[in-house]
């Protein structure tokens, strides 16, 4: 009996308190109305479809990437949505001084920025590391650097409107993937770098939140481009995916899993079992004999 106490109650102890802290708060779509938000890579996948999203909350969305064409698109159906306001930037994330561009955009526009979404992602490919070091570092410009860039660009006016940055990242910036060894590096970069910031806001106060997004398989077109014939699961939602992501972002919470069961579950083994999730990683691959040649991930 006493030994049945010293497990049950701090046991319940545990679920009582993941209880409170899951259902501490709920979204409401109203949290996002009005609201100042900047989306880059909106032109198509999950990006197009936050911006969708946010227009049905009645947010201002100032979105970005490089196809012109997609993104007029994506304009016009935010405004038949009943998006307060949407317009977009056209250019490519490689260059530093466009991702400042479109926060400079967002002052000059919007008078302000409630909420950076950075999601944007450049292409690779899908197979065994090639030895690219060229790539590896344009990979870094598109998808880390630019991350960077715009964050410390837009800093002052989320610091002003204490508003919220939010990066989608994945499970392969959280664990070892086979097949797309320079995208893994960038992801784990963006854990590294906003990770970071994050304790440096709290040391300093600053009222800016930080959501990092882990991700698994979605059922964005280049994804299942990419993977589908060899990745034994099935792809998740996009419409779905962008809904959690902004549901985390508007309760300001620090990371956010989804799918939550082939994401945050699996990443519990990272710590006590780490051979083995490495091994049901790669049990998620349905090899050919040879898998040999790289084959475009766009
Ligand atoms: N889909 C998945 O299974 C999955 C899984 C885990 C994580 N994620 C993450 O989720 C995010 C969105 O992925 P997604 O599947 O929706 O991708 P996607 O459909 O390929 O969309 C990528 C977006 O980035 C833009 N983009 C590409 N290169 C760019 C550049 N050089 N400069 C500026 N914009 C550029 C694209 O537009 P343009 O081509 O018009 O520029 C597009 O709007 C990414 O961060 C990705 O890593 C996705």
């Amino acid at each position: 009996m006493g030994r049945l106490k010293k497990i049950l109650i701090p046991s319940l102890g545990l679920v009582l308190a993941f209880w409170f802290y899951s259902a501490r708060d709920t979204f409401k779509p109203e949290m996002l109305r009005g609201k100042r938000v900047i989306v880059t890579g909106a032109s198509t996948g999950i990006g197009e479809q936050m911006a969708y999203h946010l227009a049905r909350m009645g947010s201002h969305v100032l979105l970005t990437a490089r196809t012109e064409a997609r993104l007029q698109n994506v304009v016009r159906r935010c405004l038949e949505l009943g998006a307060a306001s949407a317009r977009f930037v056209s250019g490519t994330m490689e260059d530093t001084a466009f991702a400042q561009h479109v926060v400079r955009e967002a002052q000059a526009v919007l008078g302000g920025l409630d909420m950076l979404i950075l999601n944007h992602v450049g292409a690779s490919y899908f197979g065994f590391f090639d030895g690219d070091v060229e790539h590896v570092r344009k990979l870094l410009e598109i998808n880390f650097l630019s991350y960077v860039a715009m964050t410390t660009s837009a800093l002052p006016m989320l610091k002003e409107s204490e508003g919220s940055i939010v990066v989608v990242s994945s499970m392969a910036g959280k664990v070892g993937f086979p097949f797309t060894v320079p995208y893994s590096a960038t992801k784990f970069a963006l854990d590294g770098f906003f990770s970071s910031l994050r304790q440096e806001f709290a040391i300093q106060s600053i009222n800016v939140s930080i959501t990092l997004c882990i991700l698994g398989f979605i059922d964005t077109e280049r994804a299942v481009r990419a993977a589908a014939e060899v990745l034994a699961e099935r792809p998740a939602p996009r419409d779905e995916c962008a809904l959690e992501i902004l549901k985390g972002a508007a309760l300001r919470r620090r990371e956010l899993y989804y799918r939550y069961s082939s994401t945050r579950l699996p990443l519990l083994l990272r710590d006590c079992a780490a051979e083995l999730l490495d091994y049901l990683v790669r049990s998620r691959y349905r090899l050919p004999a040879t898998p040999g040649a790289p084959r475009p991930q766009h």
